[in-house]
């Protein structure tokens, strides 16, 4: 969930701050990457470089750093449109007061301001400070804000005193965070089949037929789905690529045939389906059983059929949303909308040979999106991961509309 997100965390000065080491761990071992902004109180609390050499990053503390005679600048508004995520934790009293009246005097406090990104705060202090109702008014107005709390637990405090007011356990804020995020995600219980890569078609045990489709666009689109929460089954054809999402289930396959039944397996059970794949239409009649000899003069291989497995899917087709891909050379919005109806589409990702930067290869595309009523969008030329995005935009305000 929180892998290759970016974090930055904030720390305030309470003595909650030395779990923030742990927190940092967590947050690195879970994929994600981490800045981290800390008030002056903070650094008394626990040592910035312990936190920059566990984040890999160097600790900011000051809208100016003078460091050997010169001065560099710590750009509250890049690192607050940097973020992903803000993660205020420690947060004390006075911060959250500070957050919730716009106050900025401070590094933290002005990259709160600048944040665009979902906000958590996990407050720590001791009881009576948690309790008293101007505590209670800023953690109300935070949330009126849309920032997210992360709710104090209760033991024994710093104070000696027992009671509710410790931060939250590191490893019990990264499981809320999860949760929230899993949560708000669009395709969370979805199942989703993406097929990707290209299919390589046998003529004998060393030789086969293929096409120059590398899987990248069909990675993508799992790769989406994946962190939009969707469980996917991505059933791939001969690629370099590799993936290694928990939700990801990865199913290598060579031929077209192969791959028909790969998706049939999982297609009565999954809520959307997308046929990345460019799939060899034939494939030779037979395959030797040993490597063919040249010979004198030319030689013929007979072709037939593959299977139209995305055919085959708007054939049976019951709850779920099928969308194919067309990638033409001519007609192109002609071809593409005759294939949405032959093959009983949802929607049809068009991508034309003729622009520059689409179709196979490359690290990007561009794409016309078009759905089973005919309505057409289409998208400047973009990085795969982003027209992935894009894709799943559509489908999205369709299955949820
Ligand atoms: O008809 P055409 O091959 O151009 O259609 C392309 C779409 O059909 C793509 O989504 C591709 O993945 C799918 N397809 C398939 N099985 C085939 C041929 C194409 O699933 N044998």
């Amino acid at each position: 969930m929180l892998r290759g997100k970016h974090i930055l965390l904030g720390i305030s000065g309470g003595i909650a701050a030395y779990k923030t080491t742990f927190l940092v761990r967590l947050l690195i071992k879970a994929g994600a990457q981490v800045k981290i902004v800390m008030t002056q109180s903070a650094s008394s609390f626990v040592s910035p470089l312990t936190l920059a050499t566990l984040s890999k990053n160097p600790v900011m503390m000051d809208f100016v750093n003078e460091e050997d005679g010169s001065i560099s600048w710590n750009n509250h508004v890049e690192l607050g449109l940097w973020a992903d995520l803000m993660l205020v934790a420690p947060a004390t009293a006075n911060t959250m007061s500070k957050m919730a009246h716009g106050t900025c005097d401070n590094l933290l406090l002005a990259t709160y301001l600048s944040a665009k990104c979902p906000v958590y705060f996990a407050p720590a202090m001791d009881l009576d400070m948690y309790k008293h109702p101007s505590t209670k008014a800023s953690i109300d107005k935070l949330e009126s804000f849309g920032n997210v709390m992360i709710p104090a637990e209760s033991g024994e405090l710093a104070s000696g005193l027992h009671g509710e007011g410790r931060m939250a356990e590191p490893e019990n804020i990264i499981g809320f965070i999860e949760d929230h995020i899993a949560k708000a995600l669009p395709l969370r219980g979805k199942k989703v089949l993406i097929t990707a890569g290209p299919t390589h078609e046998a003529i004998d045990p060393v030789r086969f037929l293929g096409n120059r489709s590398t899987g990248a666009m069909g990675f993508e689109l799992a790769k989406k789905a994946s962190s939009l929460g969707a469980k996917v089954y991505l059933v791939s054809g001969p690629t370099h690529l590799s993936v290694d999402y928990p939700n990801i289930e990865l199913v290598r396959v060579t031929s077209a045939q192969e791959m028909y039944g790969a998706c049939h397996a999982v297609y009565a059970d999954v809520d959307v389906a997308i046929c990345a794949a460019a799939v060899a239409d034939y494939r030779p009649k037979s395959v030797a059983t040993e490597k063919i000899k040249k010979k004198e003069g030319d030689m013929h291989i007979e072709l037939v059929r593959n299977p139209d497995i995305l055919l085959s899917l708007g054939e049976a087709k019951k709850q779920q949303f099928l969308v194919g891909f067309a990638l033409e050379t001519e007609n192109e919005m002609e071809n593409a909308k005759g294939k949405l109806e032959r093959k009983h589409l949802d929607g049809i990702v068009l991508n034309s040979l003729k622009d520059e930067g689409a179709g196979f290869g490359g690290g990007t595309n561009k794409i016309t999106f078009i759905d089973k009523n005919l309505a057409v969008k289409t998208f400047a030329l973009k990085t795969k991961p982003e027209v992935a995005s894009d894709i799943w935009d559509e489908i999205i305000s369709r299955i949820h509309a």
